[in-house]
């Protein structure tokens, strides 16, 4: 017999930032983040979990190839999940599964992105979130949503927050176990569907420093990154998530930009400095800039991950139409710099 699980999972873009870990093999950070969950009908991942009798060993297949699960991201969170599983009966099928036998059953596991393969926004965060709800559900696990974040999140800290839509927050905790280390959901994917998510592709490169080296280096030789955790994100949460429940897109706009810029300077106070941003980023930040000043009030939010493509939310479907336009005025796809992928509707474009 062979059981079989799928599941789907977007993608979350953090408006204020995790960046740096107080335990590293926990994946505890040293703030709380904030992020948006994307619809499911762009960059999400999709797995598939199986599990039979039939199987050998544990295998991982990611956009079809084979990859291995030693000692890897994945394998933490296989154990967690390993330990929750629950007795489990399928009629039809014959099988019944007593909750201890479930670790001496095998898993097969194939993962896809549905991300542009060309666009350089693999994501870790998405794919975790996924493996851990789908293993979930296999596995007869009838945990909440928050220990399953908690589960996610020793995979990949960005992880934890995908298991909800809309706006989600992630409690850093302060217990050495990490048992209060988990995401909430701050407002549901309805709460404020205006807003549209266009991702302004710079370069398709593989980033140079992964996320977790370069936390690693910030924590350990940045002194604005102890100022940034303890003093300034705890009150910009606070007036995030204010601004997110009134849906104030002119404080959730400022907040977004300051606190990207704040994670690119704790990245430039790096010792050696981490460059994440290009020449073309800087160029997108001051057109956003220009035009939000000179209307006076925010049009549009900016926020850079760990690479250079910039992740820019308009407040409606004509401000984006509007920020489209410019950008591909300014941003002329013919000059190979960038190309505009639209997340959200499609209609626009
Ligand atoms: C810049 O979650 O990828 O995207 O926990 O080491 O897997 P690990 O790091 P990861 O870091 C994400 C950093 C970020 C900001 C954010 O998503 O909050």
């Amino acid at each position: 017999w062979l059981l079989m699980a799928t599941g789907r999972t977007p993608t979350n873009i953090a408006v204020i930032k995790y960046w740096g870990k107080r335990d590293e093999a926990l994946i505890l950070p040293v703030n709380d983040s904030i992020s948006v969950t994307l619809d499911p009908d762009h960059l999400s991942a999709t797995t598939t979990v199986a599990v039979s009798p039939s199987f050998p060993s544990d295998r991982m297949w990611l956009n079809g190839k084979e990859i291995s699960l030693l000692g890897g991201r994945f394998q933490s969170c296989l154990r967690e999940i390993r330990k929750r599983a629950r007795d489990f009966e399928d009629e039809e099928k014959g099988v019944k599964i007593k909750k201890e036998d479930w670790g001496k059953l095998h898993v097969h596991i194939a993962s896809y992105n549905n991300f542009p393969t060309a666009a350089g926004l693999a994501s870790s965060a998405a794919g975790l979130a996924c493996f851990v709800f789908t293993l979930g559900k296999l596995m007869n696990v009838k945990e909440d949503y928050g220990e399953l974040s908690s589960i996610a999140r020793q995979g990949s800290g960005s992880a934890c927050r995908s298991i909800y839509g809309g706006f989600v927050k992630w409690c850093m905790g302060e217990k050495d176990d990490g048992s209060d280390s988990i995401a909430v959901q701050l407002a549901d994917e309805t709460h404020w569907n205006d807003l549209v998510i266009i991702i302004a592709v710079v370069s398709s490169k593989q980033k140079e420093t992964s996320s977790t080296s370069g936390m690693r280096d910030s924590v350990e030789t940045s002194p604005l990154l102890q100022y940034r955790a303890q003093t300034v994100v705890p009150s910009r949460v606070l007036k995030m998530e204010e601004a997110i429940k009134n849906r104030d897109f002119e404080s959730f706009a400022k907040l977004t930009c300051a606190d990207s810029n704040q994670f690119h300077a704790v990245c430039l106070d790096t010792s050696p400095p981490i460059f994440y941003m290009n020449d073309t980023s800087h160029r997108i930040i001051s057109l956003v800039e220009k035009w939000n000043h000179s209307e006076g009030t925010p049009q549009v939010a900016y926020t850079f991950d760990a690479g250079p493509n910039a992740v820019l939310i308009a407040q409606n479907r004509k401000t984006a139409a509007h920020l489209l336009q410019k950008l591909l005025y300014y941003f002329p796809p013919q000059d190979k710099d960038l190309s505009s992928y639209l997340v959200g509707d499609k209609s626009i474009l």
